[in-house]
């Protein structure tokens, strides 16, 4: 099968890695965005976020990449049109659509051919059939609409769409939507056809149900640490139910990042609007957002007032693999301890907080962050952090306390290192029992 010509509007995050792998599958692709100084980043191999592999991606796909800021130009020949921009939240909750009106707004009325716009932003359900709507008053009849939700997650958005546990396509008519699974002919996924409505739905309840398992797991780990149990070992044990399977039951600090904690918003907003009180979405919410506090009463804990303590923040983007700093429970995290009047001192090997936490200093290493500290405290499981209990660290911190975040250490090491351990849904002491063990 020869190439189809792709536009993709957008040149963030999704619209750069969707262009890239569908040139990598052997579309011809245009990227266009507003931004002029984006563009010309582009087209000097410079790619604007961090992205495992995606440059490599770019730069082997170059001759069937262009960028451009003009629409004409990237509509002119395109058979399918790829909206990517971003939908950020309002105050209300609700998604904002305003760059998706743009690029409707944009296209020509003169089209002497048929084609298909396609959506992969994450809008509310609904939104199809109001692009639709608005086509057809412009007399767009020849413009088809499909919905064609993304499932990347950042750090592994490549395999993400190279190796999909699903390709999702909802559109009005079915030729719109033969030509849009067509693009995806190449890999080895399953297609789920649906109207547009339930694929839009698709992608909203699935980043519901994965905020959910997570808020889940952390109340059983705050319940956990009540009762003496391991939320690491439950986890494990849940995991192995084929009907529960293993993964997002990682108990933490709560989750971030671009997509979830403004999807669950958008999902209980448009339930609200449409009349129903998403109960449910409430609560997990509400979960995430004391989760990221909880560290503050396990440092009290060891340290009573935090007035004058000095604490080490490790990692700050919202997950490791990425510098996205959207949403990052170490804001609040940080913002808390600032407010109880302790120093603040981060590290992350390639997230920035500068701007956004400007009275906390920002090292350049874990040595530095951790020096003369009261405590250091896991955000971000980064693999530099592996290796954090050593007798280096314990040497520069004034005292060997380490708040895991993430659960990535094994607290008996880090105890027999000489440090004071608290994990979260894990016992504070040693209970002769280490994890989960199956044979
Ligand atoms: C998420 C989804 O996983 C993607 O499928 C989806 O396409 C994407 O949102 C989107 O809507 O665009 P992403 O936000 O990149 O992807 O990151 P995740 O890996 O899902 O992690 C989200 C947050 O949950 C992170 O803060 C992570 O630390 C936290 N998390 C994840 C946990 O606390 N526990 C877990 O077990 C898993």
């Amino acid at each position: 099968m020869s190439g189809r010509r792709i536009a993709v509007f957008g040149a963030g995050y999704v619209g750069l890695v969707t262009g890239a792998c569908f040139a990598e599958l052997g579309h011809q692709v245009v990227l266009r965005d507003v931004l002029p100084e984006k563009i010309a980043a582009l087209e000097r191999g410079e790619i604007p976020i961090y992205e495992p592999g995606l440059d490599e991606l770019v730069e082997r796909n170059r001759e069937r990449l262009r960028f451009t800021t003009d629409v004409a130009e990237a509509v002119e020949g395109a058979e399918l049109v790829y909206v990517a921009v971003g939908t950020p939240p309002t105050y209300s909750g609700d998604a904002d659509l305003s760059a998706v009106w743009t690029v409707v707004d944009e296209l020509p009325d003169d089209l002497d051919r048929r084609i298909v716009l396609v959506m992969k932003s994450t809008v509310p359900v609904g939104t199809g059939d109001k692009v639709r709507a608005a086509l057809d008053a412009r007399g767009l009849k020849n413009v088809g609409y499909v919905s064609n939700p993304e499932f990347l997650a950042e750090g592994t958005a490549l395999h993400d769409f190279m190796a999909p546990d699903r390709v999702v396509v909802g559109g009005f008519d079915p030729a719109d939507a033969d030509a849009v699974a067509e693009l995806y002919s190449k890999l080895d996924a399953p297609i789920v056809r649906t109207d547009v409505s339930s694929a839009e739905m698709i992608k909203m309840a699935s980043n519901a149900f994965l905020s959910t398992r997570i808020s889940f797991i952390n109340e059983i780990a705050n319940v956990c640490e009540l009762v003496g149990a391991d939320v690491t070992a439950v986890a494990e044990g849940m995991g192995l139910d084929h009907r529960l399977g293993k993964h997002f039951l990682k108990a933490g600090i709560g989750f971030g990042g671009s997509c979830f904690p403004k999807d669950i918003s958008a999902l209980k907003q448009l339930a609200g609007n449409s009349g129903y009180h998403f109960q449910l979405l409430s609560s997990v919410i509400e979960v995430n957002e004391l989760q990221k506090r909880r560290v503050i009463g396990k440092l009290q804990k060891h340290l009573g007032r935090l007035r004058g303590t000095r604490i080490a923040l490790l990692g700050l983007a919202f997950k490791p693999g990425t510098d996205d700093m959207r949403e990052a429970p170490s804001l609040v995290l940080a913002s808390r301890l600032l407010a109880e009047g302790a120093q603040v001192r981060t590290w992350d090997p390639v997230a920035s907080a500068v701007d956004l936490l400007p009275t906390a200093t920002q090292c350049d290493s874990i040595e530095e962050a951790i020096d003369g500290a009261n405590a250091a405290v896991i955000v971000t499981e980064w693999s530099e952090l592996a290796d954090l209990a050593n007798p280096d660290v314990r040497e520069r911190m004034a005292n060997p306390l380490i708040i895991d975040g993430r659960n990535m250490l094994d607290p008996a090491k880090v105890r027999a290192a000489g440090f004071a351990y608290e994990g979260i849904g894990r016992p504070s002491h040693e209970t002769g029992l280490g994890a989960a063990t199956t044979g």
